[in-house]
């Protein structure tokens, strides 16, 4: 099946007749004009999230897993150019003016990094900055949003939330931060929330508590999710679909179940065997051979050709994204059934 009809093909994307999609990704293509050339970090990516779903997009560094949220949050580096299109509730984003970007990334779109003192103002107390984020996008008086910030932040499990909301943001440990960050990212009770690798600086344990704690807020808000992250564990923890990206393109999606019991992708197996399990006994972890790829000199056919071990000369071939089983996608031109 080729890329151009996934766009109508939406129950085999996971658009599911009943439900509704919020998120509709079409041709999404992101470049960067570079001195060495055009880099192309996302390229004819097509998929969609219905409400109140998860999905992962995971992938080695570089695989332009940020760059595809980053493109239709219009958050490119200046040298980006984006095309394609992006659907939101229905609407076209993609090249929205500035001012109508903003309010939905204010009160329908919400972001989580990686450090949450990138999003933080060192200068000013936590609880200001949470009420001024409800005074300014929900007009909401100085003692209504008080009572709102102190409930968010006792929904994300902050301890003597009322105290700590004088307390300045490197008061905090890393993981009350990336707490203080989800209260925020919740409080204008945004339809979708992209969380960019939010536990990667976490040590394992504040790990697990975070991801319980998404796990918590998607089913009291129904909070729709996009996972972005290198960690296949963090998928499994929470995800309902996966998206596997490589050199900027779909390698293989499909319901979290099915991709990690049944992978259909030598790339995706290459992932799934460098997870430590706890199941097996040796604890010699298989790598990936060779480096993630340098955009700008591609090979032809495949991109994961040089490091696959499948590999056939068919792999010269551009592979098309296949559809099969239940709303899974697949491009690689060695059959399923022959993979190891
Ligand atoms: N401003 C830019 N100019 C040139 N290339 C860029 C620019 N920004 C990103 N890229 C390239 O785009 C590609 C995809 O980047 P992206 O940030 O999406 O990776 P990622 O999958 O999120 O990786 P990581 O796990 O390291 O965050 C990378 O090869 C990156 O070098
Ligand atoms: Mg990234």
């Amino acid at each position: 099946m080729k890329s151009t009809e996934l766009s109508t093909n939406k129950t085999l994307l996971g658009t599911s007749q009943q439900q509704f999609p919020l998120l509709e990704i079409n041709h999404l293509k992101v470049t960067f004009s570079t001195p060495d050339g055009l880099v192309t970090a996302v390229k004819d990516l097509s998929f969609s999230i219905n409400e109140g779903e998860t999905v992962g997009i995971v992938g080695e560094s570089g695989s332009g897993k940020s760059q595809t949220a980053f493109a239709f949050m219009g958050l490119l580096a200046q040298n980006g150019q984006v095309s394609g299109s992006v659907k939101f509730m229905g609407q076209e984003i993609l090249g929205l003016p500035e001012k109508e970007l903003n309010k939905i990334r204010a009160e329908k779109i919400a972001m989580i990094f990686q450090d949450p003192m990138t999003s933080l103002n060192p200068y000013m107390k936590v609880g200001q900055q949470l009420i001024e984020v409800l005074i300014v996008h929900k007009g909401m008086s100085v003692r209504d949003a008080s009572q709102e910030v102190l409930a968010m932040l006792d929904a994300v499990k902050i301890p003597e939330a009322k105290r700590r909301m004088n307390m300045y943001p490197h008061e905090f440990s890393g993981g009350m931060r990336q707490r203080i960050m989800i209260a925020m990212a919740l409080l204008c009770r945004p339809k979708l929330i992209i969380a960019d690798e939010p536990t990667t600086a976490l040590d394992v344990t504040v790990q697990a508590q975070i991801m319980a704690l998404l796990n918590d807020l998607k089913r009291d808000f129904n909070t729709t999710i996009i996972m972005i992250t290198h960690d296949l564990g963090v998928i499994a923890g929470i995800s309902d679909k996966v998206l596997v990206m490589y050199a900027g393109q779909m390698m293989e999606y499909g319901k979290v179940k099915d991709v990690f019991y049944r992978p259909s992708h030598p790339y995706t197996i290459g992932l799934l065997k460098a997870v430590p399990r706890l199941d097996h006994e040796d604890d010699i972890l298989a790598t990936i051979p060779g480096n993630p790829p340098n955009l700008l000199s591609l090979p032809a056919g495949c991109p994961f050709k040089p490091r696959c071990t499948s590999a056939t000369p068919q792999c010269d071939q551009v592979p098309q994204l296949e559809c099969f089983g239940e709303g899974r996608l697949r491009a690689c031109v060695k059959p399923f059934e022959m993979l190891i």
